[in-house]
C-alpha cells in the first residue's frame, strides 16, 4: 500500500467565498473562486488522505473527494461542526463573508418608482475558524490571511487571535497572484517558527507545498 504524507488522516477542507442571501435572487458574495481550496483537495488526496471538501462554487471535485455543497457561512459552519471532532485536519480556504443581510426578504426585493438608494442592513457572521480554534482538541487547523499591507505582522496577530496552528498569507495586492488568479505567492506561518515564503506558482504546486509543510510537522511532532 502506498504511504502519503498524510495517509489516512481525515481532512476537511472549505472553498470559494460564501454567498449570503438577500433574497431568492440575489447573494451578497466576494472574489474567491475556490481555485485554491479545489488545489488543497487534489493536493491532500495525492498525499493519501481521507478528503472532504465544503465548497460553496458549485463544482463536483475529482473523484475520491467527498463533496459537501453549502452556500453561507453558517451553513459552512454547521458543516464543519458536524465533521470536526472525527477531522486531524482543516484547512479554512474559503473566504467566509464577514457580514450578511440581517434578514432574507421571503419575496424578490422590487425597486420603486423614482426610488434612488437601498440600504442594506448588515450583522456579523460567526468567525468559523475562531470557534474552531477555540474548540480544538488535536486539530490541526491551517487559516488562510489575505492581507494588503503590513502581511507578516497582520498575519501573526491573526494565527494568534484564532488559536491556528497555520497561517498561509497572502499579499493580495500584488498582480497575478491570489484571488482568482491562477498562481499565488504565500507565506506560511508557524507559532514561533521564522515565516516560509512560496514564490509565486500555480495554485496546484503551492498546495503541494502547503500540503509537505503539514505532514512534516505532523509526522515531526504527533
Ligand atoms: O480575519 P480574516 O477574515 O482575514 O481571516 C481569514 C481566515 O479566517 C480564513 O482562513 C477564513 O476562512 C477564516 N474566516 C472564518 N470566518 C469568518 C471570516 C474568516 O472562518 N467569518
Amino acid at each position: 500500500r502506498r504511504q502519503g504524507l498524510l495517509q489516512d488522516q481525515h481532512v476537511l477542507i472549505t472553498a470559494g467565498g460564501t454567498k449570503e442571501a438577500i433574497d431568492p435572487v440575489r447573494n451578497l458574495t466576494n472574489r474567491s473562486s475556490g481555485k485554491m481550496g479545489y488545489a488543497l483537495a487534489q493536493a491532500t488526496l495525492a498525499a493519501g488522505a481521507n478528503v472532504t471538501l465544503i465548497s460553496t462554487t458549485g463544482q463536483q471535485p475529482p473523484f475520491g473527494i467527498t463533496y459537501i455543497p453549502v452556500q453561507d457561512a453558517r451553513q459552512m459552519q454547521a458543516a464543519l461542526t458536524e465533521r470536526y471532532a472525527a477531522s486531524d485536519v482543516v484547512i479554512m480556504a474559503a473566504a467566509v463573508a464577514d457580514w450578511r443581510p440581517t434578514s432574507v426578504a421571503q419575496e424578490k426585493v422590487k425597486k420603486q418608482p423614482g426610488q434612488t438608494t437601498w440600504h442594506l442592513d448588515l450583522v456579523r457572521n460567526p468567525d468559523i475558524i475562531a470557534g474552531l480554534g477555540a474548540q480544538k482538541s488535536h486539530q490541526f487547523l491551517v487559516g488562510f490571511a489575505a492581507e494588503t499591507q503590513d502581511l507578516i505582522a497582520n498575519a501573526e496577530k491573526k494565527m494568534a487571535a484564532k488559536h491556528v496552528d497555520m497561517l498561509v498569507a497572502n499579499d493580495v495586492s500584488k498582480a497575478g497572484v491570489g484571488f482568482g488568479a491562477d498562481d499565488n505567492a504565500v507565506v506560511l506561518l508557524r507559532p514561533g517558527t521564522p515565516p516560509q515564503y512560496i514564490v509565486k506558482a500555480p495554485k496546484r504546486e503551492i498546495a503541494t507545498q502547503i500540503v509537505t509543510a503539514i505532514g512534516r510537522f505532523l509526522q515531526a511532532n504527533y
